[in-house]
């Protein structure tokens, strides 16, 4: 039996002004009016124990409502493990190890934002993967990198097992521009695609090894957790004390037993306002219209315009994002930095 698990408790600040703290992009219809968190759901379904097509989100306690909504519009049940502060992905994959009943779970721990069109290759390499699993090993899988991203994690692979994955040689959480360049060189390396699969056994020993203090943290929070409903709520002053790290500088980068698996299939972490232009297919002019946009004498510039008429004349390499109440031009060559104006503009407030 495989348990999906959703990290769903991102902030998304890159995606401002349609991502926003009460917001967060997972929770946007982006694609087909769906969120990605519900596309999501939909494509581990099959995964999950039938019929019931269970799964465990783990989110901020602010977006219940939003994680609740989005598993009924996939048609999925289960738990949400509600966290009262974000302390990052180590944490939040602590909490759903401790909380499922047996060690010997299989647990896939799925990003909630990511755009991966075909379900069926995905079932398939998490299938595959499962041997390599049960036997204790953290299976990543790994998609071909296009250019020096820094942004992904990298994994250099090492000798091929029997079953078809790799050995990790070595795991590299988001290098420079200049480590990135060096590493697509070498050829022998993938990006993390940032979906795990083990045991909770496996991932508790691994905590335990290298971050055993957000592992004792978790322990305490997860000791009588409130429950109402679906919804499970660790003891908030526990877990509020924890580290906040994510699990490839926790674990990842530490972890002697990580196997991967290539994934051919179209994958996109819908990062950055390039990767959600990219969703939207290009015209003869590269300019990419998603709405009431209109692009005359430009060139590669994405105009997000779900309410009014947005005109862009005579640009390039621009990237326009009306909504109702802020709007965002930038530069496409810019667009890893919006995160950081979020900041600027909360401080200001
Ligand atoms: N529950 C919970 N709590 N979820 C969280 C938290 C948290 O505090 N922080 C992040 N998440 C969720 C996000 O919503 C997202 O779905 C997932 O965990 C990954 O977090 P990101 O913040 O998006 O990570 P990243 O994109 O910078 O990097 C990771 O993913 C890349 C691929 O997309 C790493 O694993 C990289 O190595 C990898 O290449
Ligand atoms: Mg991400």
């Amino acid at each position: 039996m495989i348990l999906p698990v959703i990290l769903c408790g991102g902030a998304g600040t890159r995606l401002w002004p349609l991502s926003r703290r009460a917001f967060p992009k997972q929770f946007v219809p982006l694609i087909g009016g769906k969120s990605l968190l519900q596309l999501t759901l939909e494509r581990v379904a099959d995964l999950a124990n039938q019929p019931k097509r269970e799964v465990l989100c783990v989110g901020s306690e602010e977006h219940r409502f939003l994680i609740a909504e989005a598993m009924d519009a996939a048609g999925v049940k289960g738990e949400v493990l509600l966290e009262p502060a974000a302390r990052n992905t180590a944490a939040a994959m602590a909490l759903a190890a401790l909380q499922v009943s047996s060690p010997d779970h299989l647990l896939l721990f799925c990003p909630a934002d990511h755009h991966i069109p075909d379900s069926t290759a995905f079932c398939a390499m998490v299938l595959d993967g499962a041997p390599a699993a049960r036997a204790g090993a953290i299976v990543t899988f790994g998609v071909s990198p296009t250019f020096p991203s820094t942004a992904y994690g990298y994994i250099e692979r090492g000798p091929k097992n029997q079953d078809g994955s790799f050995d990790v040689a070595r795991f590299i959480e988001k290098p420079d521009l200049a480590s990135a360049q060096e590493l697509l060189l070498q050829g022998q390396v993938l990006w993390n695609a940032g979906i795990f699969l083990c045991t909770a056994a496996t991932l508790v020993s691994a905590l335990g090894l290298h971050a055993s203090d957000i592992l004792a943290q978790c322990r305490l929070a997860m000791t009588n957790p409130g429950r109402d409903g679906v919804f499970v709520r660790p003891q908030s002053k526990a877990f509020e004390a924890c580290r906040s790290e994510s699990i490839d500088y926790a674990v990842m980068e530490r972890h002697s037993k990580v196997s991967v698996l290539p994934f051919n299939g179209q994958w996109s972490d819908v990062g950055s306002w390039n990767a959600v232009a990219e969703l939207t297919p290009p015209d003869e002019n590269q300019n990419r219209i998603d709405g009431d946009g209109f692009a005359v004498s430009s060139r590669n510039t994405f105009i997000h315009a779900p309410t009014r008429p947005v005109v862009a004349l005579g640009t390039q390499d621009l990237v326009i994002i009306d909504t109702p109440d802020a709007l965002l031009v930038a530069a496409s060559s810019a667009v890893e930095q919006v995160k950081n104006v979020v900041a600027q503009l909360e401080a200001r407030k």
